[in-house]
Protein backbone atom coordinates (compact mmCIF):
# COMPACT_ATOMS: atom_id res chain seq x y z
CA UNK A 1 0.00 0.00 0.00
CA UNK A 2 1.23 3.47 -0.73
CA UNK A 3 0.71 5.82 1.61
CA UNK A 4 -0.64 9.61 1.06
CA UNK A 5 0.01 12.19 3.05
CA UNK A 6 -2.43 15.12 2.13
CA UNK A 7 -1.30 18.95 3.30
CA UNK A 8 -4.31 21.48 3.02
CA UNK A 9 -4.99 25.32 4.66
CA UNK A 10 -8.76 25.34 3.64
CA UNK A 11 -11.82 24.20 2.44
CA UNK A 12 -10.10 20.81 1.75
CA UNK A 13 -12.35 19.57 -1.27
CA UNK A 14 -9.64 18.21 -3.35
CA UNK A 15 -8.61 16.34 0.02
CA UNK A 16 -12.04 14.89 0.43
CA UNK A 17 -12.27 14.04 -3.26
CA UNK A 18 -9.17 11.91 -2.84
CA UNK A 19 -10.15 10.60 0.05
CA UNK A 20 -13.45 9.46 -1.72
CA UNK A 21 -11.74 8.08 -4.75
CA UNK A 22 -9.44 5.77 -2.57
CA UNK A 23 -12.92 4.59 -0.59
CA UNK A 24 -14.13 4.11 -4.14
CA UNK A 25 -11.32 2.17 -5.53
CA UNK A 26 -10.92 4.48 -7.99
CA UNK A 27 -6.84 4.81 -6.33
CA UNK A 28 -5.62 1.41 -6.49
CA UNK A 29 -2.92 0.51 -3.98
CA UNK A 30 -3.12 3.85 -1.35
CA UNK A 31 -4.56 4.87 1.80
CA UNK A 32 -4.88 8.15 3.18
CA UNK A 33 -2.40 7.96 5.77
CA UNK A 34 -2.38 11.57 7.32
CA UNK A 35 -4.15 15.11 6.19
CA UNK A 36 -2.25 17.87 8.06
CA UNK A 37 -3.05 21.45 8.07
CA UNK A 38 -1.24 24.67 9.18
CA UNK A 39 -4.75 26.48 9.93
CA UNK A 40 -6.48 25.46 12.49
CA UNK A 41 -9.26 27.20 10.76
CA UNK A 42 -9.13 24.87 7.83
CA UNK A 43 -12.55 23.29 6.90
CA UNK A 44 -10.76 20.62 5.72
CA UNK A 45 -9.71 19.35 8.79
CA UNK A 46 -13.52 19.09 9.98
CA UNK A 47 -13.85 16.96 7.15
CA UNK A 48 -11.09 14.79 7.12
CA UNK A 49 -12.46 13.75 11.14
CA UNK A 50 -15.70 13.38 9.75
CA UNK A 51 -13.84 11.08 7.08
CA UNK A 52 -12.71 9.20 9.63
CA UNK A 53 -8.92 9.86 8.53
CA UNK A 54 -6.00 10.46 10.72
CA UNK A 55 -4.87 14.70 10.95
CA UNK A 56 -2.57 16.70 12.12
CA UNK A 57 -2.97 20.45 12.98
CA UNK A 58 1.05 21.90 12.53
CA UNK A 59 1.19 25.32 12.80
CA UNK A 60 3.77 27.77 11.72
CA UNK A 61 3.71 29.36 14.98
CA UNK A 62 6.48 32.16 14.20
CA UNK A 63 9.15 30.14 12.99
CA UNK A 64 11.22 29.59 10.17
CA UNK A 65 9.99 27.74 7.06
CA UNK A 66 12.49 25.55 7.54
CA UNK A 67 11.86 24.13 11.43
CA UNK A 68 7.72 24.51 10.05
CA UNK A 69 8.37 22.28 7.08
CA UNK A 70 10.91 19.95 9.37
CA UNK A 71 8.05 19.39 11.60
CA UNK A 72 5.41 18.42 8.46
CA UNK A 73 8.42 16.51 7.16
CA UNK A 74 8.86 14.47 10.20
CA UNK A 75 5.00 13.96 10.79
CA UNK A 76 4.94 12.42 7.24
CA UNK A 77 7.90 10.06 7.75
CA UNK A 78 6.41 8.85 11.38
CA UNK A 79 3.25 7.76 9.06
CA UNK A 80 5.63 6.79 6.53
CA UNK A 81 4.29 8.76 3.74
CA UNK A 82 5.51 7.70 0.58
CA UNK A 83 3.58 10.59 -1.71
CA UNK A 84 2.78 13.85 -0.18
CA UNK A 85 -0.55 15.41 -2.34
CA UNK A 86 -0.81 19.28 -1.66
CA UNK A 87 -4.64 20.00 -1.74
CA UNK A 88 -5.11 24.28 -1.29
CA UNK A 89 -1.86 23.89 0.93
CA UNK A 90 -1.35 28.06 0.64
CA UNK A 91 2.34 27.71 1.62
CA UNK A 92 5.82 27.49 -0.03
CA UNK A 93 7.63 24.60 0.72
CA UNK A 94 11.04 25.25 1.87
CA UNK A 95 14.18 23.82 -0.76
CA UNK A 96 14.63 21.28 1.86
CA UNK A 97 11.77 20.06 2.36
CA UNK A 98 11.46 19.58 -1.48
CA UNK A 99 14.61 17.51 -1.63
CA UNK A 100 13.45 15.27 0.80
CA UNK A 101 10.54 14.64 -1.12
CA UNK A 102 11.82 15.08 -4.43
CA UNK A 103 9.32 12.99 -7.17
CA UNK A 104 6.98 12.72 -4.36
CA UNK A 105 5.06 16.01 -4.23
CA UNK A 106 1.96 16.86 -6.30
CA UNK A 107 -0.37 19.87 -6.39
CA UNK A 108 -2.82 20.93 -8.20
CA UNK A 109 -3.35 24.40 -8.96
CA UNK A 110 -6.45 26.35 -11.58
CA UNK A 111 -4.98 26.93 -14.69
CA UNK A 112 -3.61 25.39 -17.50
CA UNK A 113 0.25 25.99 -16.41
CA UNK A 114 2.11 27.79 -17.10
CA UNK A 115 -0.09 30.32 -17.44
CA UNK A 116 -1.41 32.31 -14.70
CA UNK A 117 0.50 30.29 -11.69
CA UNK A 118 0.10 32.11 -8.31
CA UNK A 119 -2.54 33.12 -6.75
CA UNK A 120 -6.10 34.08 -7.91
CA UNK A 121 -5.40 31.56 -11.02
CA UNK A 122 -8.85 32.26 -12.11
CA UNK A 123 -9.31 35.90 -11.70
CA UNK A 124 -5.87 36.13 -14.11
CA UNK A 125 -6.93 34.17 -16.41
CA UNK A 126 -10.28 36.23 -16.67
CA UNK A 127 -8.11 39.66 -16.63
CA UNK A 128 -6.48 37.77 -19.60
CA UNK A 129 -9.03 37.31 -21.53
CA UNK A 130 -8.74 33.79 -22.72
CA UNK A 131 -11.35 31.82 -23.88
CA UNK A 132 -10.10 28.35 -22.26
CA UNK A 133 -8.67 27.63 -18.57
CA UNK A 134 -8.37 24.43 -16.51
CA UNK A 135 -6.27 22.56 -14.37
CA UNK A 136 -2.85 20.99 -14.41
CA UNK A 137 -1.47 18.35 -11.85
CA UNK A 138 1.96 18.80 -11.73
CA UNK A 139 5.00 17.67 -9.74
CA UNK A 140 6.23 19.92 -7.14
CA UNK A 141 9.81 21.41 -7.28
CA UNK A 142 11.73 24.48 -6.45
CA UNK A 143 9.88 26.84 -9.29
CA UNK A 144 6.28 28.65 -8.18
CA UNK A 145 4.16 25.88 -10.01
CA UNK A 146 6.83 24.97 -12.58
CA UNK A 147 7.31 21.41 -12.25
CA UNK A 148 6.43 18.63 -14.46
CA UNK A 149 2.91 18.73 -15.80
CA UNK A 150 1.12 14.84 -14.74
CA UNK A 151 -2.39 15.61 -16.22
CA UNK A 152 -4.64 18.91 -17.18
CA UNK A 153 -8.08 19.51 -17.62
CA UNK A 154 -9.58 22.36 -20.21
CA UNK A 155 -12.67 24.23 -18.98
CA UNK A 156 -14.15 27.11 -21.50
CA UNK A 157 -14.05 30.79 -20.13
CA UNK A 158 -17.52 32.17 -20.84
CA UNK A 159 -18.22 35.93 -21.30
CA UNK A 160 -20.23 36.30 -18.27
CA UNK A 161 -17.96 34.20 -15.78
CA UNK A 162 -16.86 36.09 -12.94
CA UNK A 163 -13.56 34.19 -10.98
CA UNK A 164 -15.69 32.45 -8.91
CA UNK A 165 -18.11 30.82 -11.32
CA UNK A 166 -15.31 30.34 -13.46
CA UNK A 167 -13.41 28.47 -9.93
CA UNK A 168 -16.53 26.35 -9.76
CA UNK A 169 -16.66 24.75 -13.20
CA UNK A 170 -12.80 24.12 -12.97
CA UNK A 171 -12.94 23.06 -9.41
CA UNK A 172 -15.73 19.50 -10.91
CA UNK A 173 -12.53 19.07 -12.78
CA UNK A 174 -10.16 18.89 -10.33
CA UNK A 175 -11.84 16.40 -8.18
CA UNK A 176 -11.63 14.61 -11.44
CA UNK A 177 -8.19 15.04 -12.38
CA UNK A 178 -6.60 15.09 -9.11
CA UNK A 179 -7.92 11.55 -8.18
CA UNK A 180 -6.97 10.15 -11.82
CA UNK A 181 -3.20 11.98 -11.95
CA UNK A 182 -2.77 10.24 -7.85
CA UNK A 183 -3.91 7.02 -9.47
CA UNK A 184 -1.13 7.04 -12.11
CA UNK A 185 1.45 8.25 -9.96
CA UNK A 186 0.30 5.64 -7.44
CA UNK A 187 0.61 2.58 -9.94
CA UNK A 188 4.08 3.60 -10.86
CA UNK A 189 3.20 3.08 -14.21
CA UNK A 190 4.63 6.31 -15.49
CA UNK A 191 8.04 7.87 -17.15
CA UNK A 192 9.78 11.04 -16.13
CA UNK A 193 12.20 12.16 -19.42
CA UNK A 194 13.55 15.66 -18.49
CA UNK A 195 10.10 17.63 -17.59
CA UNK A 196 8.07 15.24 -19.78
CA UNK A 197 5.62 12.93 -17.49
CA UNK A 198 3.76 9.99 -19.96
CA UNK A 199 1.90 6.66 -18.73
CA UNK A 200 3.54 3.85 -19.63
CA UNK A 201 1.93 0.01 -20.35
CA UNK A 202 0.03 -1.14 -17.10
CA UNK A 203 2.55 -3.34 -15.60
CA UNK A 204 1.39 -7.06 -14.38
CA UNK A 205 1.65 -6.10 -10.62
CA UNK A 206 1.03 -9.38 -7.96
C1 LIG B 1 -8.11 24.63 -5.51
O1 LIG B 1 -8.66 25.47 -6.49
C2 LIG B 1 -6.71 24.20 -5.87
O2 LIG B 1 -6.51 24.06 -7.24
C3 LIG B 1 -5.89 25.36 -5.36
O3 LIG B 1 -6.52 25.75 -4.17
C4 LIG B 1 -7.89 25.36 -4.20
C5 LIG B 1 -8.11 24.50 -3.01
O4 LIG B 1 -9.45 24.14 -2.85
N1 LIG B 1 -4.51 24.95 -5.20
P1 LIG B 1 -9.84 23.01 -1.79
O5 LIG B 1 -9.24 23.42 -0.46
O6 LIG B 1 -9.24 21.71 -2.28
O7 LIG B 1 -11.33 22.98 -1.77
Amino acid sequence: MKRIGILISGRGSNMVALAEAVSAGRIPGAVIAVVISDQSSAAGLVRARELGLETLLIERRGRSRVEHDGEIAAALRAQEVELVCLAGYMRLLSPEFIEAFRGRILNIHPSLLPSFPGLEAQAQAIRHGVKFSGCTVHFVDETLDGGPVVAQAVVPVLDDDTPDTLAARILKEEHRLYAEAVALIVSGNYSVAGRRVSATAQEDKE
